[in-house]
C-alpha cells in the first residue's frame, strides 16, 4: 500500500459520507428552501457554506437566482466547485475561499448554517448579516442551542461553555432583539442528528477498512472513538440545532 495514497484518503474521507455539515435530510432541507421564497431573480450569499449543498439546491430550485458560497476550507469548496457543475448551476455561483466574516457584497439573502462562529458567536453574526441584506432580505440562520440544560459530560465533549448557546427560546428572543422578524422555525430531529453524526464517523470507518495498517490508523481509530463516544455519552439528546428564517430589519 502506498502510504501517500491512505494519507490523500484521509484528508476527503471526514466529510465523504455527509450530504450536509449539519443535521438536516433533504424533506427538511427543501422546506428550509421554501421558507426563502420569494426567490424570482434573487441573490444569494451562503456564508461558511462547506460544499454548498443548500445553496445548489436553492439555485436548482429557482433557476432566476444566482449565488455565492464563501469557506474558508479550500476542499470543501472544491467539493462545492465540481458539484456546482454536476448539477449544472455552475454558470450561476460563485464558489470563493475566503473568510465569511469579512464579506461585503449586498445580497437578498444570506445563509449562515453552522458558521456563526466565524463571527464569534450568534449576536455577532446576526449584526454582521444586517448590512448585507437588502430591505426585504432574509437570514436563514442555522445554529445550536440547548435542548436541555448541558451536562458536564456535554460541555466536555462539544468543548464549548454553557454560555455558547441559548435555549431555542433564547435564540428567537435574541434574534428579535436585533430587529429581526421570524418566519420560519424548525429543529433538527433526533434522526436527523443521529445520521449527521453517525455518517461523519463513517467517513473516519471506511477509511479504517481500507487502510486499516497506515501510519494514521491508530490515531485515525482513536479519534473517531472519541467522537463517537463524545456524543452518545455526552451531547446526544442536549445539544439541539434550530433553523431560524428571518427578515432582516430596516437598516
Ligand atoms: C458546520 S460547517 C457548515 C457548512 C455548511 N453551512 C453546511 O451546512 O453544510 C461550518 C463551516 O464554516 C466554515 N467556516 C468557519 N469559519 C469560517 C470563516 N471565518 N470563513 C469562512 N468559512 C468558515 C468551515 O470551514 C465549515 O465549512
Amino acid at each position: 500500500m502506498d502510504t501517500n495514497d491512505s494519507a490523500d484518503a484521509l484528508g476527503g474521507s471526514r466529510y465523504s459520507e455527509l450530504e450536509f455539515n449539519a443535521p438536516l435530510d433533504r424533506a427538511h432541507a427543501q422546506r428550509l428552501v421554501a421558507s426563502l421564497r420569494p426567490l424570482t431573480g434573487a441573490s444569494i450569499v451562503d456564508l461558511g457554506c462547506g460544499w454548498a449543498e443548500l445553496l445548489l439546491r436553492v439555485l436548482e430550485d429557482e433557476p432566476t437566482t444566482r449565488g455565492v458560497g464563501v469557506d474558508r476550507d479550500a476542499p470543501s469548496i472544491a467539493r462545492a466547485r465540481l458539484n456546482a457543475e454536476a448539477r449544472g448551476v455552475h454558470d450561476r455561483v460563485r464558489l470563493v475561499c475566503e473568510d465569511a466574516a469579512a464579506w461585503s457584497d449586498e445580497a437578498d439573502v444570506a445563509i449562515v448554517i453552522g458558521s456563526s462562529h466565524a463571527w464569534g458567536g450568534t449576536q455577532a453574526t446576526l449584526q454582521g448579516a444586517r448590512p448585507l441584506l437588502r430591505p426585504g432580505g432574509r437570514l436563514l440562520l442555522g445554529e445550536g442551542f440547548w435542548e436541555r440544560p448541558p451536562t458536564p459530560d456535554a460541555l466536555a465533549a462539544l468543548g464549548a461553555r454553557v454560555d455558547e448557546f441559548a435555549t431555542l427560546a433564547g435564540l428567537v428572543d435574541l434574534c428579535l432583539a436585533q430587529g429581526y422578524r421570524l418566519v420560519a422555525l424548525s429543529t433538527a430531529s433526533l434522526a436527523e442528528w443521529d445520521d449527521f453524526e453517525s455518517r461523519y464517523c463513517a467517513g473516519r470507518e471506511r477509511w479504517l477498512l481500507r487502510y486499516p495498517d497506515a501510519p494514521q490508523a491508530a490515531r485515525v481509530r482513536a479519534e473517531v472513538d472519541a467522537h463517537r463516544s463524545g456524543w452518545l455519552h455526552g451531547y446526544r439528546g442536549v445539544l439541539g440545532f434550530a433553523y431560524l428564517t428571518l427578515v432582516a430589519p430596516p437598516r
